[in-house]
């Protein structure tokens, strides 16, 4: 049978775990232990049954009394842990908002967009092609002769089972594709992913992106292209940049040129990021050969054109500073973050 020291012992135990208590968890458990369906108030209840009638009177009159300080206590504590709480709630509208960290834009793909803007606000429109093509637009209208070195096998996806298909290796066909189907003039620029079998090296990546672009019309001259060209400069990599043309080949061009601008490091006087030369290269360009405006079924006598291609992975390592093209797509969010 209990006595009623034992009543004074668990009412004292009790009272000192529900003082000591730091947590408005640790204050639930305690509750439960003391005060729930299991708990020792309940245990010690039920054991009064065991005890004489004529003492059941006074010992239920004692746990009760118990079991009132214990719940009052209980509460006491639990508006202490409340408050606590709710003040931790309150709403700060002078601290700064907690960190989002969104997603950004690649930088090969910010830069492609910039390009976009530059020559759609001269006016040029945007054409797309398929990255999946044929020999013929990505060769043979372009006046790349079979025998020629671009369609060697090394350089070149071809698409198993297809023949004659391949992974486009520059933005080009996309030109004659235009040409095919529309009237001059016209003036666009094709930007999009090309493929070359190229083991990935600091200046090498099997999939890459260019954006190409060309313009017909009835008096288009290479100094059309030069101002174009110039201005295209002067937006993407500031007023200061000079440009200059040395004469090149590509097969659908001529004659043929590639870009250089002035290296924005040195301002021109030479150091390692141009390699002394104070001119980086940037872009391919020619006016239109007559025989791909043959292919594509366009008049010679009428109309004349330029066209270009650059490489974007190219730009954006020049506008970045950046000197390993395998750093665009490790997904290292470090580099990442800084664009
Ligand atoms: N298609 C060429 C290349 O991939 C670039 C280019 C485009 C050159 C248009 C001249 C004119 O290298």
């Amino acid at each position: 049978m209990t006595s009623f020291q034992e009543y004074s012992a668990a009412e004292k135990q009790a009272r000192i775990s529900i003082e000591k208590c730091t947590s408005a968890d640790e204050l639930d458990k305690l509750r439960a232990k003391y005060l729930g369906r299991q708990g020792v108030l309940k245990d010690l209840f039920s054991q009064m049954g065991k005890s004489p009638e004529s003492e059941r009177p006074a010992r239920g009159r004692e746990l009760n009394r118990i079991k009132k300080e214990l719940t009052g206590l209980l509460e006491k504590r639990k508006t202490e842990f409340g408050s606590v709480s709710k003040k931790e709630e309150i709403y700060d509208p002078t601290l700064p908002p907690p960190f989002v960290d969104k997603g950004k834009t690649h930088p090969v793909i910010k830069i492609l967009k910039e390009v976009e803007n530059i020559f759609t606000s001269m006016g040029f429109g945007i054409a797309y092609g398929p990255d999946i093509e044929t020999e013929y637009y990505n060769f043979t209208a372009l006046n790349i002769p079979e025998n020629h070195p671009a369609r060697d096998m090394h350089d070149t996806f071809y698409v198993k089972n297809y023949k004659n298909t391949l992974l486009r290796t520059h933005t080009s066909p996309v030109q004659v594709r235009v040409m095919e189907k529309k009237k001059p003039p016209y003036k666009f620029i094709a930007p999009g992913r090309c493929y070359r079998r190229d083991t990935v090296d600091a200046s090498h990546l099997p999939v890459f992106h260019q954006v190409e672009g060309l313009m017909v019309d009835s008096n288009v001259t290479f100094s059309d292209l030069k101002g174009v060209l110039h201005l295209f400069a002067k937006r993407m990599f500031g007023t200061k940049v000079k440009i200059r043309f040395r004469p090149s080949f590509f097969p659908f061009t001529e004659p043929s040129a590639e870009m250089d601008i002035s290296c924005g490091i040195c301002s021109g006087k030479g150091c390692p990021a141009c390699s002394q030369k104070g001119w980086l290269e940037i872009l391919g360009a020619g006016m239109v050969d007559p025989e791909v405006f043959r292919y594509c079924g366009v008049d010679t006598a009428k109309w004349q054109g330029f066209a270009f291609g650059m490489g974007i992975e190219r730009i954006a390592m020049l506008k970045y500073d950046i000197h390993d093209l395998r750093l665009f797509i490790q997904n290292d969010l470090r580099f990442l973050k800084q664009f």
